[in-house]
Formats: C-alpha cells, structure tokens, sequence
C-alpha cells in the first residue's frame, strides 16, 4: 500500500504562466514596446524566429482561459503583469487599459473562486527605459518601485499574494552575461551590476508594498542544485562557484543580506561596490518565498568554459525537451537549503514542470503526455517528503497552464498542462492537465493511484 499523500490543509493548487509568453498582442491599447518584443524582432535572436505578437493569444481569449483553469479545479493562478502596458514608457504617464486588462482578469478568478499570484517583473522591461541602460541604470530601482506602486493601488485591494522579480539570476545570467536573453548581452561587467540593480528593485518594491500594501509579498528565485561531477578538488570549486551564481546570488542577499564571497573573487574589479546600505535595502523581511525548480546541473572545471569555469554534465538520465534532466529529489534539496540555512520562511512552488516536444495539432482531443505525468508525480512525492521533513511549503504552481513561448527556445519546447494549437488556438487539456485536476481535487491522495 503507498501512503496517502495529502497535502496540508489550505494547500495552494495553481499553475503558472508569464506575460510576454502567452498574451500576444503586444502593442495593443497603447501599451509600448517591451525588451522582448524589441528581442525577438532581432534575427537570429530565437530559434525559428519566433516572436511573441500572437503567443497563445491570452490578452483577447483571457476569459476562456480563466473558465479552463476553473475546469481543472485550479486554486490559484500565477501570472505577470507586463510593465509596458502599464507604463508605456517605463515611467511617467500611466496607460489605464494595460491596468484595466490586469483589473479584469484578476475580477474573473476571484469570480471563479481562484487566487490570484501576480509578477510585477516576468522579463519585460519597457524599452524606453532599456534605452536609458535599463537594469544598468542605477535609477532603474525608482523606475520599479513607481511602477509597483501604480500597480498595488489599484489591484491590492483584490491581490493577496506579490512576487517582485522573476529569477533575478537568470536575467543577469541570460540578459547580460551570455546574450541568450533579452536585451541580449555578453558582459561580464555589466552582469553583476544588472543582478545588483534587479535585487535592489526587488527590495525597493517590498518598501512599496509595506507603506502601500496589506497582503503578502515574495520573490520568485529559480533554485538548481550544482553538483561536481567527481570527487575532484577543482570540481567541487566549480560547483561551489556555479552555486554562487546560480542560487545563491538570489538567496544570500534577499535573505541573508550579504553575497556569496565566490562572486567577489569570480568577477573581480566587476563586482558592484554599491554604497553599504545597499544590502540592507535588498534584505526586506518576506511573507513568503517563491521557489521555481525544473533540474540540477552536474559541473565540472573546464578551463575553456570561460568565466565560471563549469561545464555541465550529461547523465544519462531522463531529460526534456531542452535537455534538462528530471531531478525530483534536487527539490528537497533546495527546499532543505531554505529550512536549514535561510530560516525555514513560508515558500511557494511558484513553477516546476517539463518540457516535452509534442504535436503542433492533435488529430482528436486526447494527448496521453506520460513523461510528464511522471515527472508531475515524483516531483508532488518528493514535494510531500519536503514537507514531512519539515519545509514550510504553502503551495505549488504547475508550470504551465498552457503551451506558451519559450523564450530563446521558441514555440518548439511543450511546457503545457493544456495543449495549444497555434494554428487555431484550439486549447486541449493533456492527461497530465486531468491527472493533475484529481490530485487537487484530493489534495494530494491521487498521488497513490
Ligand atoms: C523559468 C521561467 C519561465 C519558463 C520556465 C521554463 O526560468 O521563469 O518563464 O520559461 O523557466
């Protein structure tokens, strides 16, 4: 017999999505151009050249979309706002159908009983402020926290549940150290400082929020256990340093107030020497943290590698689509990190989900989508062995809810719950989509069928 595996009471069951990757519509109702629209409409930029402009078409069948999360038995929803359709400069003059679009969605989940989890940054910055240096500008922290403002006053009253910043670490990774992500640069200077200025906005937000705002508020930070590939010194070091760039660049400083010391050696003379308040200003007590977890990565040193020195590893074992191995227990891993080392805060799955390639068009309405069945499964189980060992995890957020633009990777890669047919926009759910609705509607105890 497997032990009933039900969650703790109140358990938030949701799924997630971001702006740029599902709404489409870019430019409508006096929204401005974003860094990703500015992104993908550069060749060569995204494989296939895909770009956002139509997506999954979210920003006019939003309210299909809202009765399908309903359909599912969805509890929560996460989702972004893009910042260009709010101010379509950045900053300045406020566009009131950006806010109005947010103000209706979130009107029709709480009319359908679901919660709504927004991402004040999902990626896409305006980019008339990327033409003022973007997240290199100092004053690109003002530019968030205004910008936040606007969008608390006129959603917190229905809003609960606040994430800052999306991976800050993979936007100064992708966006400024190896270009694969908008706007797209390769440098190693300009890399910490963006990391510095995106969590020194994150923590001007919270200061927002606590003179503004009555709920709660976190940041989502993207947590991958490094592993050395051997028991080699030099291995070790790597996975120390790739460690430091990859997670704890986020978790030292939100929650500790100070950054890995591998970061200071690693950039040298590039690391920012901010004034020493800085730190402070980045350390805001949180009501929660949000955790995305996909996969670890086992490294080792190779000169050549270039700055971090850390090649990743294939293991042999399953991947998805993009390569990336399934992992499951890499989640109580990192949710260890946050009990043991960062003060048990309360935490919230805010994405975990698998990549698959699957048909652009389904001849009926079935897709039988195992490996993520699979990979849903072991990561619910491993979740619930987390929180008998006493992590204190408040929800879980699937992602995603649909198909949606992989960034770089384009349309190719299926992180859906639900099936998009992009011809069509036809939406299917996958029997990951009906496995998942029976283990909400349990809380759980589906895990055992
Ligand atoms: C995360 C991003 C999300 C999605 C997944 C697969 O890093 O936050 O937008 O692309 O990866």
């Amino acid at each position: 017999m497997q032990p009933a595996l039900e969650f703790p009471r109140g358990f938030l069951w949701g799924a997630a999505t971001s702006a740029y990757q599902i709404e489409g519509s870019p430019l409508a109702d006096g929204a401005g151009p974003g860094i990703w629209h500015r992104f993908t409409h550069t060749p060569g930029t995204i494989a296939d050249g895909a770009t956002g402009d139509v997506a999954c078409d979210h920003y006019r069948r939003w309210r299909d979309d809202v009765a399908l999360m309903r359909a599912l038995g969805l509890r929560a929803y996460r989702f972004s706002i893009a910042w260009p359709r709010v101010l379509p400069d950045g900053r300045g003059r406020v566009n009131p159908r950006g806010l109005d679009f947010y103000e209706r969605l979130v009107d029709a989940l709480l009319e359908h009983g679901i919660e709504p989890l927004a991402t004040l940054y999902h990626w896409d910055l305006p980019a008339a402020l990327d033409d003022r240096g973007g997240w290199l500008n100092p004053d690109s922290t003002d530019w968030f926290a205004d910008y936040a403002r606007i969008v608390y006053r006129r959603l917190d009253d229905r809003v609960r549940r606040w994430l800052t910043v999306n991976e800050p670490a993979v936007v100064a990774d992708g966006g400024y150290l190896r270009g694969t992500m908008a706007p797209g640069h390769r440098n190693r200077f300009e890399a910490p400082i963006a990391a510095h200025h995106l969590l020194l906005a994150h923590g001007a937000a919270v200061q927002a929020y606590r003179a503004e705002g009555h709920h709660a508020i976190g940041i989502a930070l993207n947590l991958e256990p490094q592993h050395p590939a051997s028991d080699d010194a030099a291995d070790h070091a790597a996975a120390r340093r790739a460690d430091a760039w990859t997670n704890r660049l986020g978790l030292d400083p939100v929650l500790l107030g100070r950054y890995p010391d591998e970061l200071r050696t690693l950039f040298g003379a590039a690391w920012p020497h901010g004034p020493d308040d800085d730190l402070a200003r980045i350390r805001q007590p949180l009501d929660f943290i949000g955790c995305n977890y996909y996969t670890r990565r086992v490294v080792r040193h190779d000169e050549g590698a270039g700055l971090l020195q850390a090649a990743p590893v294939p293991q042999g074992a399953p991947c998805s689509a993009l390569g990336w191995e399934v992992f499951p227990h890499g989640l109580v891993e990192v949710l260890g990190w946050l009990r043991d080392q960062y003060g048990n805060p309360p935490v919230h799955i805010t994405e975990n989900g698998m990549a698959l390639h699957e048909p652009a068009a389904l001849a009926g309405d079935e897709l039988e989508d195992a490996p993520r069945m699979t990979y849903l499964r072991a990561h619910l189980r491993a979740l619930q062995a987390a929180i008998g060992r006493g992590c204190d995890v408040r929800g879980y957020c699937a992602w995603s809810l649909l198909d949606n633009f992989e960034w770089a990777a384009g349309y190719a890669p299926r992180f859906g719950l639900v099936h998009v047919d992009y011809a069509t926009q036809r939406r299917t759910p996958k029997a990951s989509a009906r496995l998942y609705a029976r283990i909400i509607a349990t809380n759980g105890r589906a895990l055992a069928e």
